[in-house]
């Protein structure tokens, strides 16, 4: 396998506390060094001038839809627009069908991901079996099949007697539970957000406490029982504050925000617009501003797109009838760019911990570092190339995104998975199968 040398571009190693101008040199698919030497004859020399140079984005929630929903996306399809997106490690949710609830499931996945995989997939399996929110799923044989965590995202636990059988169960393998946070008596029919909105709008919403009062509950369980959970999507403010609160008093509890919940309100549901309608929905603009804070001040740790691809012709349905979900993986980092690390609200190190070193650390994967000796898993931003939106041109399957025609600023440039190219220039490079 090639030497390569990239050169000349601003290091972003958060695990490392690194922020500067380094060389990084790449051999046999793992990082060698990064030093201000120049390379020799002997290297493939890659110039990064104006780019950020930073570990493979970690996306810790995605949906892949394979199995059995094909149509909407696939393995390929999905790691293709991961890598499209400066993705290198995806963890598609198992809300699948079958869904992924045993060793079965698991090995499937990571027997199709190594034949038709651009970028790493990290499998998980269901808390619950068949989603039900009763039985608990294989949990010990998942973990064994190569699960790095346990969700029933999708839908909400119901049960609270459940959920702690889940946290003491997963306490063993020191498992996070990511938490789909939906109290379905209080979300009911509701297709929006419960606000003046959704009254002008004549649409039945999903109050607030639909998530807050689960998250509530979950923390105080983790605290009780000494287990670990992980917030997906936080959207809304209250859940903010009791993340933060249950930080305060040393509760193993990590929060996610979503791309979409820090860049949008529920007035993108205006005109009836379906690819703005998701779960957990669209909130306020004082929901939006908390989620903003909460990431600036440490409370959400991940960001992750939650990229849920569907059929058109769903989303072409009435706004109630249509699923709930977006894409995301193309637009996520340029979201970030954007909206948080342009628009002042993180440090560009503090942005690329959480994609990177963040997600790692709470699913305990080797990856999100440029140390020495790691996987060569590398993306190379230019955070200044402004790109429009156009989801005719994107790798997934899905056209589901309310971003459409949207100008953003910044847009990953090169990728590397264990120092074999997935993308160059922009262009998406198959490299199947990975080494
Ligand atoms: O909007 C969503 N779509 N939220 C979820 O929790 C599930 C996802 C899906 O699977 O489509
Ligand atoms: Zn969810």
């Amino acid at each position: 396998m090639a030497r390569l040398c990239i050169v000349k571009g601003r290091v972003l190693d958060p695990a490392n506390g690194i922020d500067e101008r380094l060389n990084v040199y790449i051999d046999d698919g793992i990082i060698r060094e990064l030093s201000e030497a120049a390379p020799g004859g002997e290297w493939e020399v890659l110039d990064a001038s104006g780019c950020w140079v930073m570990p493979g984005l970690i996306d810790m929630h995605v949906h892949l839809r394979q199995p059995g929903q094909e149509g909407k996306e696939t393995i390929r399809t999905g790691t293709r627009a991961a890598a499209a997106g400066g993705i290198t490690s995806v963890v598609p949710m198992a809300n699948t069908s079958p869904v992924i609830d045993d060793a079965t499931g698991v090995e499937y996945l990571l027997r199709i991901a190594r034949a038709e995989g651009l970028v790493r997939v990290w499998p998980i399996g269901t808390v619950t079996r068949e989603l039900a929110g009763r039985e608990l799923s294989d949990i010990g044989e998942i973990v064994a099949a190569g699960a790095v965590a346990v969700s029933d995202d999708g839908r909400g636990i119901m049960d609270g007697c459940v959920m702690r059988r889940a946290l003491q169960y997963c306490k063993q393998f020191n498992l996070p539970i990511l938490i789909h946070a939906e109290d379905h008596n209080l979300s009911a029919e509701g297709v929006m957000h419960e606000g003046a909105f959704s009254t002008i709008m004549g649409l039945p919403g999903q109050p607030s406490e639909s998530e807050s009062t689960m998250v509530a509950r979950d923390c105080l369980l983790a605290e009780a029982v000494g287990g670990r959970v992980h917030v997906c999507h936080v959207s809304a403010k209250e859940t903010c504050d009791i993340i933060r609160f249950f930080k305060s008093r040393g509760v193993a509890v990590t929060g996610e925000a979503t791309p979409h919940h820090f860049s949008l309100t529920d007035e993108a549901v205006d005109g009836y617009n379906t690819h703005a309608k998701v779960s957990p929905p669209l909130r306020t603009e004082e929901d939006r501003a908390a989620v903003c804070a909460a990431l600036a001040d440490g409370t959400l740790d991940v960001i992750a797109s939650d990229h849920a691809p569907h059929m058109a012709i769903e989303k072409e349905l009435e706004f109630d009838q249509a699923p709930f979900g977006m894409v995301g993986l193309e637009t996520m980092w340029a979201l970030v760019l954007d909206r948080l690390v342009h628009g002042g609200l993180l440090s560009p190190l503090e942005a690329v911990r959480k994609c990177t070193e963040n997600p790692a650390r709470i699913l305990g994967i080797a990856r999100g570092t440029l140390s020495p000796g790691a996987e060569a898993d590398v993306a190379i931003c230019d955070p200044e190339w402004e790109w429009r939106v156009e989801p005719e041109k994107f790798q997934t399957k899905g056209r589901n995104t309310p971003f459409a025609g949207w100008k953003l600023r910044g847009k990953v440039r090169d990728a590397l998975v264990s120092g074999r190219f997935v993308l160059r220039e922009g262009e998406v490079v198959d490299a199947t199968p990975l080494p």
